[in-house]
């Protein structure tokens, strides 16, 4: 069977992991990128306090200028000063310890920061003269990415879960429609819905679910036939018992009343028969039918079989003409020699059953298409086109035979089909030419025997 779910779950989950991984990657850059500048008010603030220096600067009052940058220092809780070009400070401003190190001036305002600083850095808001610059130390309020480890916590952790998340209940609801039909398929069916299918609810979805789904609607399909077929066979056998029942209950009252008990006695008999052979053919019927079994076990001689069952049947119908055309051998293997002695003695008998006194039955083998084809040709009324398959339907009898032969059941002609096709071959009706019903019944010559 091809993988079609798994491609179908693996396609997906693949893509959509590598497309998660990208969006992370590609956000958390953007992220950090669009996080590494200073605020918009924040640089405003940076060069309004430059401006200031640079204003209190230019009127050479040095006190004023030490005294502003004294209070921005404090108020800010950071350094501040203002420095010419060669790194000297003026207004008693004092350099960091960065400046002893070497000579290297602050950062204009609107330039990228590296976000992982622990110290913060130096701002430069270069004067108009471009000698004199107000440097500042970043005051932590205006530090960027302050909200850097939480954007990666919800872009690293939560984003992925939610996708998950997502994808979970698309994979889940992808899976579980199918099944839920299912669940709600067989719910049904256990309820006695015997009509109930699911294929056709799935649309065109094409993969192991719904294989499994055709599974369950063939399963439905065979049993639902079977128990409509075994209700069936009850209700028809419960009503071909009661007449024989009825006829038995009053031989036996006419008995207990002393009432011509040397009829009646033999008739009890003969209805106790009746309906033992009745029984007997109805369950062998249910078992093929529910079974279906491969009858092939035994290896026989058509021939004789035919020769056998042809003798019994003319001693049974001495007024009628039996002709046969048989090979001298005619071997088969891998059939039942009872199944297919009873279908034949069924069909050879109902020629003679519904043939007049007289009347000509011919019964022919020969070769052909690697097995044999048993034709048995009567002289009877023949049966109605439309009714040449009902004929093969459990207690289905013409009107005509019901009054020709009241005794029938309707049982000979459907268990000799399914025994003839459990053996392999088949059967089938027609009407003659001339007058009367021709049986065609085909037997495999070999078939390989099941362990
Ligand atoms: N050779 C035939 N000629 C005409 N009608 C036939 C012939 N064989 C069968 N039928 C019709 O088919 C019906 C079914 O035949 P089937 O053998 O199943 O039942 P049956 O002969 O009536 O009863 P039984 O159960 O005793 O065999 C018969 O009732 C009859 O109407
Ligand atoms: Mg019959």
């Amino acid at each position: 069977m091809t993988r079609r779910l798994f491609w179908k779950l693996c396609g997906p989950l693949t893509l959509g992991t590598l497309v998660l991984v990208w969006v992370v990657t590609f956000l958390g850059s953007e992220t950090e990128q669009k996080m590494s500048f200073i605020a918009e008010p924040h640089q405003q603030t940076l060069n309004q306090w430059g401006a200031t220096a640079e204003r209190l600067y230019r009127t050479g009052d040095e006190q004023a200028l030490a005294e502003w940058l004294e209070a921005l220092q404090i108020r800010e809780n950071t350094w501040a000063a203002v420095v010419r070009s060669d790194v000297q400070p003026l207004a008693g401003s004092r350099l960091s310890e960065q400046f002893q190190e070497g000579f290297r001036l602050g950062r204009h305002v609107e330039w990228k920061i590296h976000l992982y600083f622990t110290e913060n850095p130096i701002m430069d808001v270069t004067f108009t003269d471009g000698q004199t610059h107000f440097l500042v130390t970043l005051p932590q309020r205006m530090r960027p990415g302050t909200y850097l480890p939480e954007t990666k916590l919800l872009l690293k952790v939560a984003l992925p879960l939610a996708v998950l998340v997502l994808l979970a209940v698309v994979i889940y609801r992808h899976l579980m429609g199918p099944l839920r039909q299912l669940e709600l398929a067989t719910r049904s069916f256990s309820e006695g819905n015997l009509g109930v299918r699911v294929r056709a609810l799935l649309g065109k979805r094409n993969d192991e679910l719904t294989a499994l789904a055709e599974t369950f609607d063939r399963m439905a399909e065979r049993t639902g036939d079977l128990i409509l077929t075994q209700r069936r066979l009850i209700a028809d056998l419960s009503h071909e018992l009661r007449t024989p029942l009825t006829r038995i209950d009053m031989a036996v009252s006419c008995v207990e009343e002393g009432i011509d008990t040397q009829h009646f006695l033999p008739r009890i008999r003969r209805e106790c028969r009746l309906m033992r052979d009745l029984v007997e053919d109805a369950l062998t019927l249910a078992w093929l039918e529910n079974e279906q079994p491969s009858l092939d076990q035994d290896s026989l001689d058509l021939t004789d079989l035919l020769d056998s069952v042809i003798e019994d049947v003319r001693y049974e119908y001495p007024d009628h003409c039996l002709e046969s055309d048989l090979p001298p051998q005619s071997a088969i293997s891998g059939s039942s020699h009872r199944a297919v002695a009873q279908a034949v003695e069924n069909v050879i008998r109902n020629a003679c059953h519904y043939t007049p006194v007289g009347g000509h039955i011919r019964i022919g083998l020969w070769p052909d298409d690697e097995g044999y084809r048993l034709t048995v040709d009567d002289e009877g009324p023949g049966v109605a086109s439309d009714q040449l398959e009902l004929i093969f339907t459990p207690f289905y009898r013409t009107d005509q035979a019901r009054d020709d032969r009241p005794d029938g059941h309707g049982l000979g002609l459907p268990l000799a089909r399914r025994q003839v096709e459990a053996a392999g071959g088949w059967v089938r009706a027609e009407n003659r030419a001339t007058r009367g019903l021709r049986m065609t019944l085909w037997f495999p010559a070999s078939r390989p025997k099941r362990p």
